[in-house]
């Protein structure tokens, strides 16, 4: 390609986000239930997360603080013995278009909780929205008993989002730098997927994208919409494909990372 960057569109300007969460619901029928197992397995970020944190959240115990906690769609997977805390920004609503009952929103930088207080700090999907990471893990910090556990998911190889808000993406080393000096100990990053997850995720974001009309006129949609169409023979596979995948181990070429810690 030999055109100069500037012929193509500047991302800061004009970039908007079409997608949007759905509204927040209790998923109280094993319809509804099923219906979400059925999203996750087509949603490869959301399924491998979900899959991680029913491993490890059902076990903690105590007070269980979820920061920026959305709908708070891993509520279900705390023991019922546990106390659960949903806490999110005030913007959380205007700029994700998340509202629950039940969460606490707050203004600033500092959460609404006491020093020292919390047994679990559980952070999904939200450490890329934050403008002040560093800020964030000295509230970790701030926030954990000692001895009190971190569970952070973010994404690694996902579009940007939420438009402006989504501001980084973090490495294995990126969370040793970020975490070094915080009172916080015994990090551990773990890949969710590998190469072939995402190559899949990304064939599947093809199609989905074609397919997909939010705020496009007709007469520019069809011609994609026809296009995703002749791609779903692809689809399926390549969903079958990721998920299979999910099978080995995950490698630094992922979806995502899930990282654990402990305040000293
Ligand atoms: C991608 S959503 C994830 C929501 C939820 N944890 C989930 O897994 O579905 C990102 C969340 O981060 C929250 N957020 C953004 N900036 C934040 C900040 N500085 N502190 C706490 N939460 C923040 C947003 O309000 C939003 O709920």
């Amino acid at each position: 390609m030999k055109a100069s960057p500037e012929s193509r569109p500047n991302l800061l300007q004009g970039v908007a986000e079409n997608w949007r969460p759905p509204r927040y619901r209790r998923l109280s029928s094993s319809g509804q239930r099923f219906r979400a197992a059925f999203l996750r397995f087509l949603d490869l970020q959301s399924g491998t997360i979900w899959r991680d944190l029913s491993r490890i959240l059902p076990a903690e115990k105590g007070k269980i603080l979820d920061v920026g906690c959305g709908l708070r769609p891993y509520r279900s997977l705390i023991a019922t013995d546990a106390t659960y805390l949903g806490i999110d920004i005030s913007g959380a609503q205007k700029h994700f278009g998340f509202q629950s009952p039940d969460t606490i929103y707050y203004a600033g930088d500092r959460w609404p909780v006491e020093s020292g207080t919390i047994d679990c700090v559980l952070c999904v999907e939200t450490l890329e929205h934050v403008e002040d990471s560093r800020g964030f893990v000295a509230e970790i910090s701030r926030a954990l008993r000692p001895g009190g556990r971190v569970i952070i998911t973010v994404p690694f190889c996902a579009r940007w989002h939420f438009v402006p808000h989504d501001y980084w993406r973090f490495t294995p080393s990126g969370f040793a730098a970020l975490f070094a000096n915080s009172g916080l100990g015994d990090l551990k990053v773990y890949a969710r997927g590998n190469q072939l997850t995402v190559a899949c995720y990304k064939v599947m974001a093809v199609v989905f994208s074609l397919l997909s009309k939010a705020n496009r006129r007709l007469d520019r949609w069809l011609p994609r919409a026809l296009l995703g169409i002749l791609s779903l023979p692809v689809f399926l596979p390549a969903l079958l494909l990721a998920n299979l995948s999910l099978c080995v181990p995950g490698t630094v070429d992922c979806l995502g990372y899930t990282v654990l810690a402990r305040k000293e």
